[in-house]
């Protein structure tokens, strides 16, 4: 597979394969596992030029002992794609991305304040700031992101609708482990029974929807209670951080006197984050 670690060289390289290509790419940090690789996937029956990115952004980690311990293995990476037969691995240097100190940053606007926004302040004027500066240099005709990563999809379709990238954002479904677990490069961090204990987003998800679905009419407030409550006796390990149900296309949350008939019919998603181990974890899904 060919390594690109460099704005110029990867230029070069795109002015040529544009020409007769439709060009994809799937953008990551790294340490790449099956979530990652289905994005690629889905970029390869979309497009007949193939350019995945590995860098581990600094400006999107607003805590600097998650960002020092975000794991990198870039051999095992490039065994990954060389795999998946991709046509380019571009892994900039910090440099350049962000060539100069004093930098124009993207707002990521209202949409940013809730959820992962509130959570980790600055993280999405950072991931959209790197997407943005990627989306320049890689110039694709479309772009792949994981749905786990709900309200960054959001955002990045936003960013793209308001700022008229001529990009086409594809979203590639949850990878999940057997247990349920969404698979993460965060999830190495934590040891085998951490692994069994951080099974409660998708069990807190999978409660929320099946209690939904029964529909006995009750409302939010309890449902989301009932569903926490189960999820906290089965995995005492979770620390919970937040668990809200959203409208999927608008992200606004539904109040808690809403009722479960309600909820059902207007396209409800969950969106839930929390520690296992002191690993933050997020997780989603839809109905
Ligand atoms: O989802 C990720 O891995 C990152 O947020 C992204 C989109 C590669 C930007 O750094």
């Amino acid at each position: 597979v060919k390594v690109i670690n460099s704005a110029p060289e990867l230029r070069a390289e795109l002015e040529i394969a544009r020409k007769k290509s439709r060009v994809g790419f799937v953008p990551t940090m790294g340490y790449l596992h099956q979530g990652h690789l289905s994005l690629v996937d889905i970029a390869k029956q979309k497009a007949n030029f193939v350019v995945v990115s590995i860098f581990v952004n600094p400006m999107q980690f607003n805590n600097s002992e998650d960002f020092q311990k975000y794991p990198i293995n870039i051999e095992r990476d490039l065994e990954l794609l060389q795999s998946r037969n991709i046509d380019l691995v571009y892994i900039p240097t910090v440099s350049d991305i962000y060539p100069n100190k004093v930098k124009v940053t993207l707002n990521p606007g209202e949409l940013a304040a809730q959820f992962e926004g509130e959570f980790r302040p600055g993280h999405f004027e950072g991931v959209l700031t790197v997407v943005s500066i990627l989306f320049n240099q890689v110039q694709p005709d479309l772009a792949v992101f994981g749905e786990k990563d709900f309200q960054q999809l959001t955002l990045i379709r936003k960013m793209v609708s308001d700022l008229q990238f001529p990009i086409e954002i594809i979203e590639g479904p949850i990878v999940r482990e057997e247990s349920g677990l969404a698979m993460s490069s965060r999830n190495s961090r934590l040891s085998e029974d951490g692994k069994k204990q951080a099974k409660a987003l998708s069990f807190l998800l999978e409660t929320f929807f099946k209690t939904l679905s029964e529909g006995n009419n009750s409302n939010l407030r309890d449902l989301k209670k009932l569903s926490i409550n189960k999820t906290k006796d089965y995995y005492p390990a979770f620390d919970l951080e937040y668990f809200e149900i959203v409208n999927q296309d608008t992200l606004e949350k539904f109040p808690d006197d809403s009722k479960s008939s309600e909820i059902l019919i207007n396209s409800p998603r969950g969106l839930v984050a929390g520690y296992i181990e002191g690993v933050r974890l997020i997780d989603t899904a839809g109905f």
